[in-house]
């Protein structure tokens, strides 16, 4: 039987106290209905029909991809409004499964399950709560049969001390929805038409509600305050470092790590305290990252080392390099096997030569350096006019003394040699040796300044 998924993602958020709307905020660097998405996404159903309603200009701009498909509730009247408004929209002979833009660490597994527990009537997805205190809890009959869900703001007292709730997450037939949906009425607390009283209808005409237990509290976690958001964050957060542990990756500690993309590790990889990888990293094997480092879609080959605070972004390190401490590598920095980059040093759009090392001070932007290179403390490529950049060009062997500018367009041959403090305007050959600093004067018996 084919699958249609109904994501419910039309609520303000109000206790977010944002601008953006709630199924926006991240979770692990993507909107937390994308997670959402890719959960159901994972079980190939004819399409994800997502009900927007407040912010969902901004909603359907961040989140149009294929397979979704929109729906517009204009006035949030309730759960049961918000997927009678999907209904015209669902293949007839479909189950339909219903999930929260707000519930976004839901697993694939779950979904599967309930899916498969709704073939021939509707299922409800419950789980055991410590403080069941906010959610609708599930009533059961003396033989422990479903009865209904009853809100918190319409449960007795003795209903309130039940400790299984609604997750929220449903499945039906789509038939029995359309059976269902229209009958249901909004008399009660909140005025709204509440979406799991489907099933009191259900039990009504003496039709079994399945039910199924989520894996754990976390998993059917909403975010509804930037406290639960945080909350959500941190399980993501936990089971990536348990995924990384498991699969060989040694962390300093796995509380103190952001993954928000996604990494992927070779061998024997060591992950200091504080690191943060964003968008798509990939580690070599033996490669060691530092406290404190960033690295937003980077790539670092077998045997490399990232000192702490340093900060990588859409570079590529080769084998066996050093960069940092306090390194900054910017978007098209590009470091052959054994290059060194040290402290305070900044690559921008350049290549660095095998074996080259630019090890303090330096800025490079917009250069291709080649191999076995030294450039001094202090040295910086003048790539910028103000107006347009140009490329200086290192040939293999050259050196360059500490606090040289080299003022770009610029070629320096194969073994040239410049010497400190130059600010070099012109190509250097290749043996040849360029100077370019006022001349020394030693004045004799120089008196100093004395105070009047
Ligand atoms: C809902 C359930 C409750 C369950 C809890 C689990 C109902 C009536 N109650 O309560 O039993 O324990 O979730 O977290 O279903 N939404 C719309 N349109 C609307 C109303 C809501 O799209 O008109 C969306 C919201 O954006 C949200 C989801 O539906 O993603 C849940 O709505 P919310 O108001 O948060 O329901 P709860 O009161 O938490
Ligand atoms: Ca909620």
């Amino acid at each position: 039987m084919s699958l249609e998924v109904v994501i419910l993602a039309a609520g303000q958020g109000t206790r977010m106290k944002s601008g953006l709307p709630k199924v926006l905020h991240a979770v692990a660097g993507r909107p937390m209905l994308q997670h959402v998405v890719d959960s159901a996404q994972a079980l190939s159903p004819l399409a994800c029909h997502v009900v927007v309603g407040h912010g969902g200009d901004k909603v359907r701009e961040q989140l149009e991809q294929p397979g979704v498909q929109w729906v517009e509730q204009t006035e949030q009247l309730g759960t049961g409004h918000a997927v009678l408004q999907a209904l015209p929209d669902l293949a007839d002979d479909s189950i339909v499964l219903v999930l929260y833009g707000d519930v976004p660490l839901i697993t694939s597994a779950t979904l599967q399950t309930m899916v498969a527990a709704a073939s021939k009537g509707p299922a409800l997805l419950t789980a055991m709560m410590a403080d069941s205190g906010g959610y609708g809890r599930v009533v059961r009959d003396d033989t422990g049969a479903f009865v209904a869900v009853v809100e918190d703001k319409d449960a007795s007292p003795e209903q309130k001390l039940i400790k299984e709730i609604n997750s929220g997450v449903l499945a039906a037939p789509a038939a029995q929805l359309r059976e269902w949906l229209p009958a249901v009425g909004n008399n009660n607390s909140q005025g709204e038409y509440y979406l799991p009283d489907i099933l009191s209808l259900a039990v009504s005409q003496g039709i079994t509600v399945a039910t199924c237990q989520a894996t754990s509290e976390l998993e059917i976690l909403g975010v509804n305050d930037r406290v639960q958001l945080n909350q959500v964050e941190r399980e993501y957060q936990q089971r990536q470092a348990q995924a990384l542990m498991l699969s060989g990756v040694t962390l300093a500690d796995a509380g103190r790590i952001d993954v928000r993309g996604t990494l992927s590790c070779g061998s024997d990889v060591f992950i200091d305290a504080n690191a943060v990888f964003i968008g798509d990293v990939s580690l070599g094997s033996n490669v060691q990252i530092g406290a404190n480092c960033v690295l937003i879609n980077t790539s670092v080959d077998d045997g490399s080392e990232i000192l702490p605070f340093s900060h990588l972004e859409q570079a590529s390190v080769g084998k066996h390099c050093a960069v940092g401490p306090y390194a900054r590598l910017r978007p098209a920095a590009v470091l052959a096997e054994g290059a060194k980059i040290g402290n305070f040093v900044e690559v921008k759009k350049s290549t660095i030569g095998k074996g080259s090392k630019v090890n303090h001070l330096t800025y490079i932007g917009d250069c291709e350096m080649g191999v076995g290179v030294n450039v001094g403390a202090g040295t910086i490529t003048c790539n910028y006019d103000g107006a347009n950049k140009y490329v200086t060009t290192i040939g293999d062997g050259a050196f360059v003394g500490s606090n040289s500018t080299l003022v770009a367009p610029l070629t320096i041959a194969e073994n040239g040699f410049v010497g400190a403090g130059s600010a070099i305007t012109r190509e250097v050959g290749s043996d040849q040796l360029a100077v370019s600093r006022a001349k020394q004067r030693n004045i004799d018996g120089w008196k100093r300044p004395s105070k009047d």
